[in-house]
This record gives structure tokens, C-alpha cells and sequence, in this order.
């Protein structure tokens, strides 16, 4: 039987944009309480009033999710409002477009601290919650280039396998403690990601393969977070590429390479 969002508590990171924005939505129509967490203040209040006129209720926590304390703090914030945390999802996340040799070290760091860093701190400060409450559900957003990696997003790729990884051995970890972990893996999404990157890289950084819609992810949250499941790869197809890369992954660099190829034609870069 599908799980009730109905009241149910739900912190997202990265709310400020794109998938986070849009699970908002999503769970706002479900009638969920949301904690909202990301950087800029100004974005959150209006995603939260957004919730709050579809029918969820809203509070947003400026949240920089490389740092520790403000983590702990947003998920106190949580409890402390709606006096639980029934699911967290850990959205907030960055790339970086450029090959590993040419990549500073700072910004090999900030995305390490970002994507990962910010992901343990949260599942850190929401276990013990928890497993008091009997249960809960943590959502890692990944992605297919933490399934397998690609030329030119060397860092980005690690640090979502990072997630992946940490998912399945949490989800091991927590059996028994009514605590659900899922992985969700999107292809490319439209949202603010490329521009963001690419600002960052001081490079164009296009999109790869199919785009889906930041909507579409966020519909296969919810629909997660109703019926737990293990992994979820928004883009069906891209299941293929992975059972490629597991049975051999030198077609799989080929495949990526033609692509990659492809992508790149006009621009003259690599
Ligand atoms: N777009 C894609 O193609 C794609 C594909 C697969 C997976 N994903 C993953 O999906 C997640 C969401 O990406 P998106 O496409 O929605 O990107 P986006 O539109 O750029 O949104 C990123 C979100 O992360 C937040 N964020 C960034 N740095 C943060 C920090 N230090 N602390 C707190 N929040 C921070 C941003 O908010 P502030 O700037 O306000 O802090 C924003 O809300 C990411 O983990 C990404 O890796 C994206």
C-alpha cells in the first residue's frame, strides 16, 4: 500500500531551484510539511509561499549545506517546528565541467564538500531522529554519472558514486530500523545545473544525452517516497548503458565517446 504524504515531514536541500523546487511543489500537493534548505534566502520564501498556496505548509532554513552546523541547525529547525522528520532528501548539489588535470584543487574540494559532505552531515542529524520515531526515509538525489562516469566530470561523477555507494551500505546498515534509504538517478535535467557549472568551470558545460524536466524527477520522488524503492533511474533507457558498462566497459567507453564526440563537434573543445 502506498505510504500517505499527508503531514508528512520533509526536509529537502537544494530547494531553492530546480529538482529541489519542484519536489517542493510536488510534496506541497501532497499535503506535506516542508523544511526548505539552501542558500539564498530569497529564492526559498518564494518557493515556500508557492507550497503554502497549493496546500502544504512551508519554513525555509538558509542553509549552507558544506557546512556542518547549518546542516544540524536546519534539521533541528525541522523537528523543532513539526516535532518530526519523516523523510530528508539530499538534493543540493553542484558540478564542474573540465578534465581532472586542469581542475583546481578548491573547486575538487567545494565539490566534495557540497555533494557529498553535505549529504553525510544531513543523514547524520536525521538517523538518530529517526530511529527514535521508528522510522523514516532518507532520498539521495545521484545521478546516471554516479552510475557510471563520464569524460569531463571526473569529480562531479565521484562524488555521485560517492551517494550511491553510501546509499546501498546505509540501506544495509539501517535494515530492521524502519528507516528506508533510496537512491534517485536522473539523466540531464533542465534546471539552473549547466549554467551554475559552467559559471563555475569557466566553461560552457552542456548538457549530455537525453534532457528530462526537473517536474518529471520530482514525480518519481514522490511517487519513491510513497512506495520506497532501492534506485530509481528516472530515464529507463539509461539502464542499458549501465548493464553495458557492467558486462563491458570499454563499450561503454565507446558509447560515451561517440557522444561525447558528437557534443563537442562545434566547439573544438574537449
Ligand atoms: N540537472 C541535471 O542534469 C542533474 C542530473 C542528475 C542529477 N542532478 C542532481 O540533482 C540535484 C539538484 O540539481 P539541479 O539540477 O536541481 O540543480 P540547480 O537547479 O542548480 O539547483 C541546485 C540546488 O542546490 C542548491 N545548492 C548548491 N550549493 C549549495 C550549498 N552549498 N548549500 C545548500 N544548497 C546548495 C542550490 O541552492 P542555493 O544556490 O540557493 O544554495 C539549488 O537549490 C543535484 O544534486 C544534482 O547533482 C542534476
Amino acid at each position: 500500500m502506498a505510504r500517505e504524504l499527508k503531514g508528512a515531514v520533509v526536509l529537502i536541500t537544494g530547494a531553492s531551484a530546480g529538482i529541489g523546487r519542484a519536489a517542493a511543489v510536488a510534496f506541497a500537493r501532497e499535503g506535506a510539511r516542508l523544511l526548505l534548505a539552501a542558500r539564498r534566502r530569497d529564492r526559498l520564501e518564494e518557493v515556500a509561499a508557492t507550497a503554502r498556496a497549493l496546500g502544504g505548509e512551508a519554513i525555509v532554513a538558509e542553509t549552507d549545506v558544506a557546512d556542518r552546523r547549518q546542516v544540524h541547525a536546519a534539521v533541528a529547525k525541522a523537528v523543532s517546528a513539526f516535532g518530526r522528520l519523516d523523510i530528508l532528501i539530499n538534493n543540493a548539489g553542484i558540478g564542474y565541467h573540465g578534465m581532472l588535470e586542469d581542475m583546481p584543487i578548491e573547486e575538487i574540494e567545494t565539490l566534495w564538500a557540497v555533494n557529498v559532505m553535505g549529504t553525510i552531515y544531513a543523514t547524520q542529524a536525521a538517523i538518530p531522529l529517526m530511529r527514535t520515531q521508528g522510522g523514516g526515509h532518507i532520498i539521495n538525489i545521484a545521478s546516471v554519472a554516479g552510475k557510471r562516469g563520464g569524460a569531463g566530470s571526473s569529480v562531479y561523477c565521484a562524488t555521485k558514486f560517492a551517494m550511491v555507494g553510501m546509499s546501498e551500505a546505509l540501506r544495509v546498515e539501517l535494515r530492521g530500523s524502519g528507516i528506508e534509504v533510496s537512491v534517485i538517478c536522473p539523466v540531464s535535467t533542465a534546471t539552473e545545473f549547466f549554467d551554475a557549472s559552467s559559471a563555475r568551470s569557466k566553461r560552457h558545460h552542456p548538457p549530455m544525452g537525453p534532457i528530462q524536466t526537473a517536474e518529471k524527477v520530482a514525480r518519481a520522488i514522490v511517487r519513491c517516497a510513497k512506495k520506497p524503492r532501492p534506485e530509481v533511474i528516472v530515464f529507463p533507457p539509461a539502464r542499458i548503458l549501465v548493464l553495458i558498462n557492467a558486462l563491458s566497459p570499454r563499450l561503454a567507453d565507446l558509447i560515451l565517446l561517440g557522444f561525447r564526440r558528437t557534443m563537442f563537434r562545434e566547439q573544438g573543445t574537449r
